[in-house]
């Protein structure tokens, strides 16, 4: 069906495709009766659970963080057979985010390039969307991506990140902390050694005196050089964090050939996919399969679910794959991997 509704969605602006998309997802995720025909529909009819982070994922595969930045529809989505949905990234305040359009589709490399810059309503909104409404009766894992706001100096960064867990602890399952994003100037810079100890040590001082100490990832870029690889790794390693997620977006253009590789921002979708492969084989060898990974890149087949988990993921993520391939992915890698679903 997706094959009939993509062409029009297609000819709208992708962030007004998005918003339609996200809105009937909200719509259905409120409506019992709707949502357990979605879940007949796409729920996957076999799939093998995942332990990993203290936690029993129902199945692998995740929805990665930026599709429900607000917590908008994560009910809805929840029925479409994700194993885990990754809200945000939520910055304490509302803000605007960057100039539209923000967001660039590469159909013929079934890619896409966002400058986004983290627009959301807010922590308050955001916690207002998890915590109205009982949880729904499905073994969903709920992550919340955390990030700083733009206005918010470096130095200052770990008072927002803070003030987030604090926040959502009682109400998520595990927590990313977003220091990769390439659409907040200066971000990416935390994931320096002393920047991304000093924010980690922060983090897990808060979380021992906490009375909800969820699992926390750090979500890393796949730009980084090895020995910056090296340096965010011994941090995270060292501050006790739970794991990572590889990777965000790249502001690479290899292998880009469309007109639009001159957009600024993230590029995501098949062209990242090899990279975000690379990087969890390299994490995985580096860390000697000690520290839990959560791989994220390019994934629009089973294959590629495979390739990750190979390469040494526990658990994978999709974004920009469903933008292509529609609801219906989520069923086919789930059913479709072996050993992971
Ligand atoms: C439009 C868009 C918005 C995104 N927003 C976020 C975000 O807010 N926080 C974040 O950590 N990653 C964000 N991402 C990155 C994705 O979570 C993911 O890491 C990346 O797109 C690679 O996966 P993919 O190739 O399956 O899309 C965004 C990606 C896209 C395409």
């Amino acid at each position: 069906m997706y094959q009939l509704l993509r062409p029009l969605l297609f000819q709208l602006d992708p962030e007004r495709a998005h918003d339609l998309t996200l809105g009937l997802l909200r719509l259905a995720g409120a409506l019992p009766p709707v949502r357990g025909t979605l879940r007949r529909v796409f729920a996957p009819q076999h799939q093998s659970s995942v332990e990993v982070l203290g936690l029993t994922f129902p199945n692998s595969v995740g929805l990665a963080a930026g599709y429900d930045k607000d917590g908008l529809a994560w009910r809805g989505l929840s029925t479409l057979g994700f194993g885990h949905i990754e809200v945000g990234t939520v910055t304490p305040r509302p803000q605007a985010g960057n100039p539209r359009p923000r967001i660039f589709r590469i159909p013929e490399e079934r890619a896409v390039i966002n400058r986004m810059g983290f627009p959301g309503r807010g922590a308050d909104f955001v916690f207002s969307q998890l915590s109205s409404a009982p949880r729904p009766p499905s073994p969903v894992i709920l992550g919340i991506n955390i990030g700083k706001n733009k206005d918010t100096p470096n130095a200052e960064a770990a008072r927002d990140y803070l003030a987030l867990m604090e926040k959502f602890a009682p109400v998520v399952d595990y927590f990313a902390v977003n220091v990769s994003s390439p659409n907040t100037v200066g971000l990416r810079r935390l994931q320096a050694r002393d920047r991304l100890e000093d924010l980690l040590a922060q983090l897990a001082a808060a979380r021992r005196w906490s009375p909800f100490p969820r699992p926390i990832l750090v979500k890393l870029a796949p730009d980084l050089t090895d020995a910056e690889l090296d340096d965010a790794l011994g941090a995270v390693m060292d501050m006790g964090m739970d794991g990572v997620i590889a990777t965000n977006t790249t502001v690479k253009r290899q292998g880009l050939r469309s007109p639009v590789r001159e957009e600024n921002g993230g590029l995501s979708g098949a062209p990242l996919r090899q990279r975000s492969t690379a990087m969890v084989r390299e994490i995985y060898r580096r860390t000697k399969g000690e520290l839990p990974i959560v791989g994220v890149g390019g994934i629009a087949s089973p294959e590629d679910v495979q390739e990750k988990l190979d390469a040494g993921a526990s658990l994978v993520q999709v974004y920009t794959g469903l933008i292509y391939r529609g609801p219906g992915l989520v069923r086919e890698i789930v059913e479709g991997v072996r050993g992971a679903g």
